[in-house]
């Protein structure tokens, strides 16, 4: 077990970062620096449960600006780098991949250029503890047909430009390991769903439409599949991981739950019914509209590694995460209000060519 006192999490104003952060906070000896931009996706109100921790501190920092990244990383002096900072949403990178290039790519290269210059004036005890964790995502595989799974030796084959940013994220950060020998690791997570979303991706939209009785988007037929798991199961793999992970190897994280996005809303709409019964059925707020382009049929993540290697089990079903998520959201609609009253409309993204 890596003896891990000081931890600096990129993109922690966000939905999984926050999550990283309320997880590691929870150990008694754990300081984290939180390091994010503060784009539209990230706010502090996100991260209000813990701000006042003396444990935790906040740095308003874009992770391409070379020179505040070296001084925020040799102040701190961490023993562990949790990089998650991106632009994640795959219809904002159709609409204009320049920032995804830019944050996911180019943002991960001064990183991780920052992370070896600091990495190699530690001491031969620190460095023998230190690592870069690399957060990425599933869809750098691109798209399974009916059948199979991705596993950790699965060949890259991204589809959209947010897809293909990660992908040339992830093999910076083994070419950074393989040349300079810094010590990193990779995950690679499939869809995440929980309480602090942002609503512009698929679930916490649809709760949030539905409420305001406001027809749901389905694209296509709605029979495109994901693999989805509770953001406090993606948290808690991410922290053993860093523990106990294994310095060069690849993580693959999902949640054996897989769903047509049909499915999903069905869903929605029956436990809202439970929640907020409604004179007719919120399914008939359902409506296909045009598919979204480059739209990959079906994700599925083999996580037998993770759980063979470092025990570690999803604790919720499809079932119980997305009763609590929606509790939140009905519960926290001033959240929902806050972080979508300056830059988001609820408007139909991705359609637009690059
Ligand atoms: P998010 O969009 O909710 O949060 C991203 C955070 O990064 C925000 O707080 C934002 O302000 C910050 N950020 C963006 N650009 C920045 C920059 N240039 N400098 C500093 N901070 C910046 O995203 P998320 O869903 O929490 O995803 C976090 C990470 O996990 C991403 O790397 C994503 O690719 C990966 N991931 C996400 C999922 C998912 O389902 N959401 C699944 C697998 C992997
Ligand atoms: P999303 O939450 O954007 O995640 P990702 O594209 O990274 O998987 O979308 C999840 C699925 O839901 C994807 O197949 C696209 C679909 N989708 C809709 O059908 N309607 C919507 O309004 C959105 C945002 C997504």
């Amino acid at each position: 077990m890596r003896a891990i006192k000081k931890v600096i999490i990129t993109g922690g104003a966000g939905f999984i970062g926050s999550a990283c952060i309320r997880n590691l906070l929870s150990r008694e000896d754990v300081e984290v620096l939180n390091i994010d931009k503060l784009t539209y996706a990230g706010h502090l109100e996100t991260t209000e449960s813990f701000s006042k921790n003396p444990r935790y501190r906040f740095l308003q920092i874009d992770i391409c600006d070379k020179n505040a990244i070296a001084k925020a990383v040799n102040e701190f002096s961490p023993d562990a780098i949790l990089h998650l900072a991106a632009e994640s949403h795959v219809d904002r990178s159709i609409d204009g991949p320049d920032q995804f290039i830019e944050t996911n790519i180019l943002g991960t290269y001064n990183l991780l250029k920052t992370a070896l210059r600091y990495y190699q004036s530690l001491d031969a005890k620190r460095q023998s503890q230190f690592l870069f964790q690399h957060i990425s995502t599933d869809e750098v595989f691109g798209s399974l047909g009916q059948d199979g799974y991705f596993t950790e030796t699965t060949p890259y084959q991204p589809s959209s430009p947010y897809s293909a940013s990660k992908a040339c994220s992830d093999h910076l950060v083994r070419a950074w390991l393989t040349t300079f020998k810094l010590p990193t690791i990779v995950t690679n997570c499939s869809n995440n769903y929980g309480p602090y979303q942002f609503p512009e991706k698929l679930i916490p939209l649809i709760i949030s439409k539905a409420v305001n009785q406001e027809p749901l988007p389905v694209y296509g037929k709605g029979d495109n599949v994901r693999d989805w798991l509770y953001v406090d199961d993606h948290a808690a793999a991410l922290v053993e991981v860093l523990f106990r992970g294994v310095v060069g190897e690849t993580y693959n994280i999902g949640g054996k739950n897989e769903k047509t996005n049909l499915e999903v809303v069905h869903l929605i709409c029956d436990l809202l019914q439970e929640l907020v019964p409604n004179k007719s059925s919120y399914r008939d707020l359902i409506t296909f509209v045009e598919d979204r382009p480059g739209h990959d049929l079906r994700y599925a993540i083999d996580c037998q590694k993770i759980q063979n290697e470092l025990g570690w089990q999803p604790k919720e079903t499809f079932e119980t995460g997305l009763k609590r998520t929606i509790s939140w959201y009905l519960d926290n609609q001033n959240w929902v209000r806050a972080v979508t009253e300056q830059d988001y409309s609820g408007d139909r993204l991705g359609l637009k060519t690059a």
